[in-house]
């Protein structure tokens, strides 16, 4: 794209994501790229793979495709992809050296506390859970066995917010005092690039759960663990991929990767439209409180301005009524759709604390809502005919 002598161009974020590294396919001339379902490679006479490629489980050519454009669209270098957000997650913790302690967040996607509680600690991982929006209970957390600090913000379903740079600070001093080193990792499922770096704050790997924004769509299910260099922890998380192959099958690789064509614009009207209700929630006497990174004064405001580029898609709202008010505007609208999951185009809405596992800390009152890409005045009217039921 550059002519001889000239710098090499950053491309803009919606110019990156169109091309995304893609080339016409060399043998057809193919502008859309081509879907590879072949499992198995010719070999030459000679024994050789002359394309490279062996058996589909170690790698695919429209994997291979979807992991560049991951690490172009970060500006990273390494990526691999997994076929679900939770077998990237997983793929992380497995990596590290036996009998080795992480800290986690309280707040953060459920189905990770159960992956924690139920498989990885029984195999002798080691799991503190602490409140990550304050620094000093990290701190406390670390031990010499200490070797990632596992981070997930704004949280899931409360929206906490996570000082990134600090964390990775007390990280470093940690791995200099324990002389080993210690990870940072963070699942930026809610904030894929657009809305933050996390690379740019020193975080070493970014795990996203590709099922929600990057494929954005509502319609296939992946994950991704994505590294600046190719650090050790990286490689591991490379092998585990590659000898279990809990892999994204062909045709979901091409599904994100379509989706990751249009990322740009989707993230700023799942922005806009998240900000707008946001907006609307906060003064409606029928809401308690709104979670909510983009609303100035409330907790966490400053430190989602300072390492945020956009404060994302997700909003929690609880609701003054309690536990049947939250139900009833869940029952009472009609064009959000009532469902778990988040970041496709449409707007879901979501009663958290009954699809997580009992005894869950999340407040019974609490809608999750996950803003589309429709207009939001369609968004809000839906709502505000929902919540007005309430007061008959
Ligand atoms: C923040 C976050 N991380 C990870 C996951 C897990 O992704 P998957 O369902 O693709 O395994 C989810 C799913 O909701 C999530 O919200």
């Amino acid at each position: 794209m550059s002519g001889a002598g000239d710098a090499p161009r950053r491309l803009r974020p919606e110019t990156l994501a169109v091309h995304l590294g893609l080339e016409p396919d060399a043998a057809t001339g193919a502008i859309a790229p081509p879907i590879h379902l072949s499992t198995t490679f010719e070999r030459g006479e000679d024994g050789s793979y002359p394309h490279g490629y062996v058996y589909s489980r170690p790698g695919n050519p429209t994997r291979d495709a979807l992991e560049r454009a991951l690490a172009l669209l970060h500006g990273a270098s390494e990526a691999a992809a997994f076929a679900s957000g939770s077998a990237a997650t997983s793929a992380v913790f497995r990596a590290l050296p036996s009998g080795s302690h992480v800290v986690v967040p309280r707040d953060l996607y459920h189905g990770v506390r159960v992956l924690l509680r139920e498989v990885l600690a029984p195999a002798g991982l080691r799991v503190s859970e602490v409140d990550q929006r304050d620094l000093g209970a990290i701190e406390a957390a670390l031990t010499e066995q200490t070797r990632l600090i596992w981070v997930e913000t704004p949280s899931n379903p409360l929206l906490h917010l996570t000082d990134v740079e600090a964390v990775v600070a007390l990280a470093r001093a940690h791995a200099e005092r324990a002389g080993a080193r210690v990870l940072v990792a963070q699942d930026a499922t809610w904030t894929p690039p657009g809305w933050a770096d996390p690379f740019a704050l020193g975080v070493d790997l970014v795990v996203h759960a590709t099922t929600k924004y990057l494929a954005g769509h509502s319609d296939v299910l992946g994950g991704a663990v994505v590294a600046a260099d190719p650090i050790g922890a990286f490689e591991r998380v490379r092998a585990l991929q590659r000898v279990e192959g809990a892999v994204p099958s062909p045709f979901e690789c091409w599904l994100t990767l379509r989706g990751l064509r249009t990322l740009p614009h989707r993230l700023r009207a799942h922005a806009v439209n998240a900000q707008a209700l946001a907006a609307f929630l906060v003064d409606h006497p029928a809401v308690r409180s709104v979670h909510y990174p983009g609303l100035p004064g409330q907790p966490g405001f400053e430190v989602a301005a300072r390492q945020m580029t956009g404060f994302g898609g997700m909003l929690s709202v609880r609701l003054a009524g309690g536990e049947g008010a939250a139900m009833a505007v869940a029952a009472g609208v009609r064009l959000w759709r009532r469902g778990t999951s988040l970041g496709g185009v449409e707007s879901l809405i979501e009663h958290r604390a009954s699809i997580e596992p009992e005894g869950t800390a999340t407040p019974r009152d609490l809608l999750r809502l996950s803003a589309g890409i429709e207009h939001h005045d369609d968004l809000i009217d839906d709502l505000a005919q929902a919540l007005a039921r309430l007061a008959v």
